[in-house]
């Protein structure tokens, strides 16, 4: 690659400039140094190249101090937008990298911008942490074909709930209203500059693409369209790609759950139930709970695809009543809310009463890895309603809930 011969030439360049330095200082001025210093002077040939073999001043200089580090090249700014493309190609390893699409460099100064987050990341000595407690040599899964989804992933040990099993890292991130913000093809560019400067630029440009007319979208736009999720970095959007997670296929009723860390662009994958050796690793790409009608919609907005999963393929009846279900969840908290908001004791009767429903309804449905914060609302809920008892009793439940899942994550 270039980058890697670009360092050898300067290092030459370095050791070219001590071994003049340290003849000159050991007076010894032999006449191949004296030629040598005479030609190459500190080591490196002032302007453009003469000898092959020798960098310019201006590049060793440069190697030295990179000017944008800790970006690995210059950023690729698009024309008469305000968006640039930042990358480090090395970040979490050989065959990976990281870039950031966003605002122009004179908000980046701006110490609270995602871009200056994840530069200090960068410039961290511990910015490659060793992937933890998830064992990267034998992950309990492996890569196949599925019929009709392309490729995904199959449990090929038992996994346990809670388990974190892989750890991935953002590749892509990506100011979410770019799209809004320029022309197609300049949106494009910013995109092909990040995805071909990462080291890991293959990985991406393999994953999945959803375009019903791949001949006429670009494959950089095709693939982050297709696989890239929403993160909150610095209280912003943005759309991340996380090329391991994205091996995963969509299920509205998934078996793994992901839990993104916006310091370290890491996310860890975790089972949300018990995982048998034989079935599939899904994850849920829409907004978790929709109900049927909300969930195709969403999938086929964002990802263009129809949502073919087994609780998408329910029969009519059966998914009504799962319909039901998280509508009326997504109903009684709003109602929770709202009496909570009002006080008093017989609203907060009330609120218990509902919120046993939903807690109910969201158990039957399973709509959470764990009822531990569930069982704490219900801990409250019941000592705000004047029976302290029971909901010290809720609030004990609660933390065990929690403790059991919680125990298992040690990252
Ligand atoms: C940028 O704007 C200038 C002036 O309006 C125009 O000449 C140029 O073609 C534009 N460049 C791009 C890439 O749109
Ligand atoms: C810095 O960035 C934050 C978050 O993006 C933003 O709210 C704030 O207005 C910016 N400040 C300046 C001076 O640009
Ligand atoms: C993210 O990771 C950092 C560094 O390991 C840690 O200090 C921080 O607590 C984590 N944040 C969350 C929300 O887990």
């Amino acid at each position: 690659m270039a980058s890697s011969s670009f360092r050898t030439s300067a290092a030459a360049c370095a050791a070219l400039l001590a071994s003049s330095v340290r003849a000159t200082n050991a007076g010894t001025n032999q006449p191949a140094d004296v030629i040598q210093q005479r030609m190459f002077g500190t080591g490196c040939l002032p302007g453009p190249f003469q000898f092959d073999a020798y960098p310019t001043c201006v590049t060793a200089a440069s190697e030295e101090d990179v000017p944008w580090a800790p970006w690995t090249s210059r950023p690729y700014c698009a024309d008469n937008t305000s968006y640039c493309a930042f990358t480090n190609s090395d970040f979490q390893g050989p065959n990976r990298g990281v870039s950031i699409i966003d605002v122009e460099p004179s908000s980046i100064e701006n110490a609270s911008s995602a871009v200056a987050s994840i530069a200090k990341l960068l410039s961290s000595p511990a910015s490659a942490p060793p992937p933890a407690s998830a064992d990267e040599s034998s992950p309990p899964y492996e890569m196949r074909d599925i019929p009709g989804k392309g490729k995904g992933l199959i449990a090929i040990r038992t996994i346990p709930r809670g388990q974190v099993f892989m750890i991935d890292y953002a590749a892509l991130v990506v100011d979410s209203q770019l799209p809004g913000r320029v022309r197609r093809a300049q949106g494009v560019e910013l995109l092909k500059e990040a995805i071909e400067r990462l080291s890991g630029a293959e990985e991406v440009l393999s994953l999945a693409r959803s375009s019903n007319e791949p001949e006429s979208v670009s494959v950089y736009e095709d693939v982050m369209k297709t696989n890239a999720f929403t993160v909150e970095i610095t209280g912003k959007a943005y759309m991340a790609l996380f090329p391991r997670i994205a091996r995963m296929n969509h299920a509205c009723k998934p078996n793994v759950i992901t839990r993104f860390n916006a310091t370290t662009l890491s996310n860890i994958v975790m089972a949300f139930r018990d995982i048998s050796p034989g079935e599939e690793l899904s994850i849920s790409y829409s907004t978790f709970g929709l109900p049927s009608a909300e969930r195709q919609e969403k999938l086929l907005s964002t990802w263009g695809f129809k949502c073919t999963c087994d609780l998408c393929s329910l029969p009519p009846d059966e998914l009504a009543v799962s319909d039901d279900r998280r509508t009326k969840v997504a109903r009684l908290s709003r109602e929770v809310i709202n009496l909570v908001e009002k006080g008093g004791a017989e609203n907060l009767k009330k609120a218990l009463e509902l919120y046993k429903e939903a807690v109910d309804a969201v158990e039957e449905e399973g709509l959470v890895p764990h009822m531990g914060n569930h069982y704490q609302v219900l801990g409250q809920l019941w000592a705000a309603a004047g029976d302290v008892e029971r909901g010290r009793e809720w609030v004990k439940r609660a933390k065990e809930e929690t403790a059991a899942f919680e125990k298992q994550i040690n990252v």
